[in-house]
């Protein structure tokens, strides 16, 4: 039966009599083979071009599958500047054509995860029964108060980037029961590494009648039932990033260890009240060899939302191997006094912030949610170098 396919070309290799052309159609590579004297060509084909093809599927004497064409004509030429030529890219060069590199078999595989990824975190909480919630991006509260955000203005406006959807995502939680976020979130802060981007997405549920620990076991639970997901839908993709699922099979099959700051500082050197750096994040999951919850940090460390007592918050960040923090989340304080003072403290805005505050006067519940960074989970699978690798047109430092 004839059939149609459409695609891009990768390679060419051609000999007296036939062509063969590796050809992707974005979801999938495969070969058009072309015997010259029967099949018409339609326009000149180089690496890069765009292609329609007529002609019947059929099966290589090496037993693979290939498209045997009756006509072919270019639809959009390409040349030899064309600068995905079918031989190894450093990434570092293909760092410098976002508008291409989407072409190279990796980051074809990697923007595929980047799609099953999301997909299954959607259906994670959809069924466990929480619902997507949204939080204004443009905004005047300073969700984690480290001041590090952009500003947008206007002749009409005064506001800032959001840095997180979190104080949003408790009006939700209170509305709902159980929501979650999933969106951008911006950080100017001036940070050059491998896992930092000043725009990243961040998916956030949030939480009502939750405690750290029912936090803390569901991160764990999310984070190991997504990545099964990811596992059984990426066959394809792994075998285009020539990467196996031994990595994650490692950390999802394992009980996740559970440690407090205080213990951190005994075991680890670290000094009371310092925050604790990526070499010492990646000398912890080495030790305990699984991914590591460390919880109760200094009070003083944190920002002011965070429940705790006079020394310690009720937060949790959690630690993976390469990536470092993956996930950072507490309880929420639900106290109207308390949450107030400590804004005072914090030299927050109270007629901008009134309304979080306010949350806590009728009905307060504690609440408890995190953020999970999107990119560096997907980073993790994938096995990315860098966190500019995980997303099509990465804005950072
Ligand atoms: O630890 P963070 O700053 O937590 C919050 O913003 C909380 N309000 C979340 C919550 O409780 N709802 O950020 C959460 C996660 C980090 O653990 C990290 O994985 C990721 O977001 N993240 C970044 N990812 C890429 N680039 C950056 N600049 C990031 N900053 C944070
Ligand atoms: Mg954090």
């Amino acid at each position: 039966m004839k059939t149609i396919k459409q695609g891009w070309i990768k390679s060419i290799r051609t000999s007296k009599a036939i062509t063969f052309v590796a050809v992707t159609d974005g979801a999938k590579d495969f070969q058009v083979t072309i015997i010259h004297d029967k099949c018409s060509v339609k326009g000149e084909l180089k690496v890069g071009c765009s292609i329609e093809a007529e002609g019947s599927d059929s099966i290589t004497p090496r037993g693979m599958y290939e498209f045997l064409a009756s006509s072919l004509k270019v639809i959009g030429i390409s040349d030899d500047t064309f600068p995905i030529q079918p031989k190894e890219h450093g990434d570092d060069f293909l760092r410098t054509i976002p508008e291409l590199r989407g072409r190279a078999k990796k980051f074809q595989a990697i923007w595929k995860v980047r799609h099953h990824l999301t997909q299954e975190i959607h259906k994670f909480f959809d069924r466990q029964g929480f619902y997507l919630y949204t939080g204004a991006l443009i905004t005047t509260a300073d969700c984690e108060g480290a001041g590090e955000t952009f500003k947008v203005t206007s002749d009409w406006l005064d506001a800032s980037l959001t840095v997180s959807s979190q104080l949003y995502g408790e009006v939700g939680a209170r509305s709902l029961g159980k929501i979650y976020t999933f969106g951008p979130c911006f950080r100017a802060e001036k940070s050059a590494t491998k896992k930092h981007l000043a725009e990243f997405t961040m998916v956030e549920p949030e939480i009502s009648f939750f405690h750290l620990k029912d936090a803390i076991e569901l991160s764990e639970q999310f984070v190991k039932r997504t990545i099964a997901g990811v596992i059984s839908k990426s066959e394809y993709e792994f075998q285009q990033l020539g990467i196996s699922s031994e990595h994650l099979l490692r950390v999802i099959q394992k009980e996740w260890k559970i440690v407090s700051y205080d213990e951190i500082c005994e075991t680890f050197g670290v000094k009371w009240g310092d925050d604790i750096n990526s070499e010492t994040e990646q000398k912890i999951v080495a030790y305990y060899d699984v991914p590591t919850f460390i919880t109760h940090y200094p009070k003083q460390l944190k920002p002011f939302y965070m429940a705790g007592d006079d020394r310690v918050a009720y937060n949790f960040d959690l630690i993976f191997p390469e990536v470092g923090e993956l996930i950072g989340g507490s309880e929420r304080e639900s106290s109207y006094e308390v949450l107030e003072k400590s804004m005072i403290e914090a030299g927050l805005g109270m007629e901008r912030m009134a309304w979080y505050l306010n949350l806590r006067k009728w009905g307060s519940v504690p609440t408890s949610g995190f953020g999970l960074g999107f990119e560096r989970l997907l980073m993790f699978i994938t096995k990315a170098s860098k966190i500019h690798d995980v997303i099509p047109f990465p804005v950072s430092f």
